[in-house]
């Protein structure tokens, strides 16, 4: 059987199907339980409103008998979409034997270490697991570096994203997260990052990179440009949560050489373009670099199961035992998934599936972008893409309001998407990367027709 069969049987494959515009009557009532007891910081459920019932590859149901195209793919976790058969088969049977094993060793950690190494290039042959979470892997990251330089300073870039706990949190550019929360993890300074739709530089966009990097060149060697030398750059080979945004290729390896001259070392935050998202199995591998060290998650845990991870090169592997520890760094029903869902992905090609389908969706995209007074670029790589919404496509007055409205009209016809970007106008999608041609065409033209119908109205 073809893999486009195969991944046509995950899904069901004539969604979406909207009995009752969302949320239904049904959802209500399990959203106002939530909305009087959980916290009022619940974020998703009010962008798209519903109680869900089930999950099936790239579609998802909720309580009312809703059925929508998933093209937010739970923030990029589901790779391999819902419930994925052979993915499940590997965690019931992990069940039954064991669920807990600290970093003590067993024939499944065993596994999925070696899957990793398989996908990983051969230089970074050091594997960690911290935490559950992708801001642990950050984290043990930041660890690891400032414990081999003895440095403390990090560069981070404009429009990063990379977690929410007090290190990885001070990471993160955008300053709402962080208001009213009091000094964080010092020493962390940003510089900007090829944006070439708002380009920071201004000059031609074509060389928007150039500067970027030239600028991260200058901070580092003009010692009055008031960085301190750092132990390591961050950066997101392609920045997810800041709004799909896609770098050239050269980027990363001026970025690289940079780093290389100063003796800084190069961390890139793979949780969210990595394990085939982009196109490859790790983005960086687009621009032919390897980092000292890359996080992981969120796919990584095959279908949804919290687990992370860090690769590095054996020189960094100089922290002694108990340096870093933690309580879950061996959830074994995570890790046998995790190991599954790897194998299925390199079995089934599943990264070139992406690569290829995420090409002529952007096509698709585009031809909405070529006429839109509102959708001031479509881009992305792989199956990470995003629409940048505007005002006025000559000011590009950032308009976050009609990105939500995409989210709401798209979700009430039956597709689920997100919103980010610098200025939360940029509407995101993460699909399940085995979404077949059929459904992603089918929700690309929802998204189509709702950016269309919302521009009669401006
Ligand atoms: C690039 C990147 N780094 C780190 C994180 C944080 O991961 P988590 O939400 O699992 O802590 C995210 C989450 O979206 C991310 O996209």
């Amino acid at each position: 059987m073809q893999n486009s069969e195969k991944f046509a049987q995950l899904s069901i494959e004539d969604a979406p199907l909207i009995k009752v515009t969302p949320p239904g009557p049904q959802s209500r009532e399990i959203l106002e339980y939530q909305e009087k007891n959980e916290s009022s910081a619940i974020s998703y459920a009010r962008g798209m409103p519903m109680a869900l019932k089930r999950g099936k590859g790239a579609t998802l149901e909720d309580v009312d008998g809703n059925i929508y195209i998933d093209m937010f793919g739970g923030a990029g976790v589901m790779a391999l979409g819902h419930g994925h058969p052979e993915v499940l088969a590997a965690a019931h049977e992990q069940i039954d034997e064991i669920t807990h094993t600290l970093d003590i060793p067993s024939p499944t950690r065993k596994n999925l270490v070696s899957v990793l190494k398989s996908i990983l290039p051969s230089q970074l042959s050091r594997l960690f697991f911290g935490g559950p979470t992708g801001s642990d892997a950050v984290e043990q990251a930041l660890k690891l570096a400032k414990f081999n330089t003895g440095r403390y300073n990090i560069i981070a870039f404009e429009g990063g994203y990379h977690g929410m706990t007090g290190g990885a949190l001070a990471l993160t550019s955008d300053a709402g997260h962080k208001e009213g929360l009091g000094p964080l993890v010092p020493g962390v300074q940003f510089v900007p990052y090829p944006y070439t739709y708002r380009n920071p530089f201004g000059g031609p966009e074509e060389e928007c990179d150039l500067r970027c990097a030239e600028y991260l060149d200058h901070v580092l060697e003009d010692s009055h440009s008031g960085f301190m030398k750092p132990a390591a750059v961050i950066l997101e080979p392609v920045q997810g949560e800041g709004g799909s945004i896609v770098p050239p290729e050269r980027f990363l390896q001026n970025v690289r050489k940079i780093c290389d001259k100063h003796g800084v070392l190069l961390i890139c935050d793979e949780i969210q373009s990595g394990l085939g998202r982009t196109g490859k199995m790790f983005a960086f591998e687009h621009s032919g670099i390897v980092p000292d060290i890359v996080t992981m998650s969120k796919a990584l845990g095959g279908v949804g199961f919290p687990i992370s991870a860090i690769a590095y090169r054996e020189e960094l592997n100089t922290w002694p035992a108990g340096k870093t520890i933690g309580t879950f760094r061996g959830n074994m029903v995570a890790f046998a998934a995790g190991a599954k869902a790897l194998s299925y992905m390199v079995e089934h090609n599943v990264p070139e599936h992406a690569a290829k389908l995420g090409k002529i969706l952007l096509e698709e995209l585009k031809k909405v972008e070529k006429d839109s007074k509102i959708l001031g670029e479509a881009r992305g790589k792989g199956l990470m893409l995003g629409l940048e919404m505007v005002k006025d496509r000559e000011t590009k007055e950032p308009a976050p309001e009609i990105a939500r409205e995409v989210r709401k009209l798209a979700h009430q016809r039956g597709v689920m998407i997100e919103v980010g970007g610098h200025y939360g106008n940029v509407a995101r999608l993460l699909p399940p990367l085995i979404i077949t041609e059929k459904l992603a065409f089918k929700g690309a033209e929802i998204i189509s027709d709702v950016i269309r119908d919302i521009e009669k109205k401006y």
